[in-house]
């Protein structure tokens, strides 16, 4: 029931956000399960070891993502959060804007509203569509974000993907990294489901609400039953003409 409200939610979004490839570019499916704490947690491990080194989450706190994940504190501090940073704060990075610009051609933007703007969808196939472009600064292109200014950070765990067919209609793993495709496409969905999170983390507590909501409503009916019980039973017996 959750999951579906969620992917219900993540449907009705603008449909009108399309990727930087256009109209026409196949994206995967992506249902976010914000109930998946093992899934997020690993995602949140993924996003700051492979992508907080040129991206910010800046509305995201760690302290929170500590509590919305069910993770320890003190393990968040000992081996997820780098540098002097302290868990009550923001997910921010060092890197200057500036010179990302002039590094990359565009400054990497802040990712935690990436999901919401973009889609999960989006995101998830972006991330598994680099592949091999000798002609592009990175030696890499993106089949739904054309002339990305990003390399691609997640060939070790992928392996490398070359196009084929002549219009780049499939993308080739070439040769192997460090994760199978399946491992990777899970890792991606991790990834993938935590920027879900960071972009909608009040879904998270609705969700909670929520079945608050329908188990007072439980009670409020049976309540609302046993009186209404109550009010007919003198009805039918007549009782309450005697009181008049
Ligand atoms: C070496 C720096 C670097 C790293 C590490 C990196 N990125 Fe990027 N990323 C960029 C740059 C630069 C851009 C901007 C590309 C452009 O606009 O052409 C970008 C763009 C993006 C975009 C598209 C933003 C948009 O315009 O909507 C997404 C999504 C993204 N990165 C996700 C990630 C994720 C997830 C990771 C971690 C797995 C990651 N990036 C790691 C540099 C990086």
């Amino acid at each position: 029931m959750k999951k579906q409200l969620i992917a219900l939610v993540f449907a009705l979004l603008p449909l009108s956000v399309m990727g930087a490839g256009g109209a026409n570019i196949h994206l995967d499916d992506f249902t976010p399960d914000l109930s998946d704490k093992a899934s997020l947690q690993n995602g949140m491990r993924l996003f700051i070891d492979n992508c907080m080194g040129c991206h910010s989450a800046q509305y995201q706190r760690y302290e929170r993502a500590a509590d919305d994940l069910e993770m320890d504190k003190e393990m968040v501090v000992k081996e997820m959060i780098k540098g002097d940073q302290k868990i009550g704060e923001h997910m921010t990075i060092a890197m200057d804007p500036k010179d990302a610009s002039n590094w990359f051609g565009a400054p990497p933007p802040d990712l935690t509203l990436e999901a919401r703007l973009r889609g999960p969808d989006w995101v998830y196939t972006y991330l598994r569509s680099f592949y091999v472009d000798s002609e592009r600064p990175w030696g890499v292109n993106n089949k739904v974000f054309p002339d990305v200014g990003m390399p691609n950070v997640l060939a070790t765990m992928q392996g490398v993907q070359v196009c084929k067919g002549e219009n780049c209609e499939e993308l080739e793993l070439k040769s192997a990294g460090t994760m199978s495709p399946e491992e990777f496409d899970k890792a991606m969905y991790d990834l993938t489901n935590f920027m879900a999170y960071m972009a909608e983390p009040s879904k998270m507590v609705s969700g909670t609400i929520g079945t608050y909501v329908l188990i007072f409503l439980a009670i409020l009916f049976v309540f609302a039953y046993f009186l209404k019980k109550e009010y007919w039973r003198d009805v039918y017996s007549g009782s309450w003409r005697k009181d008049h």
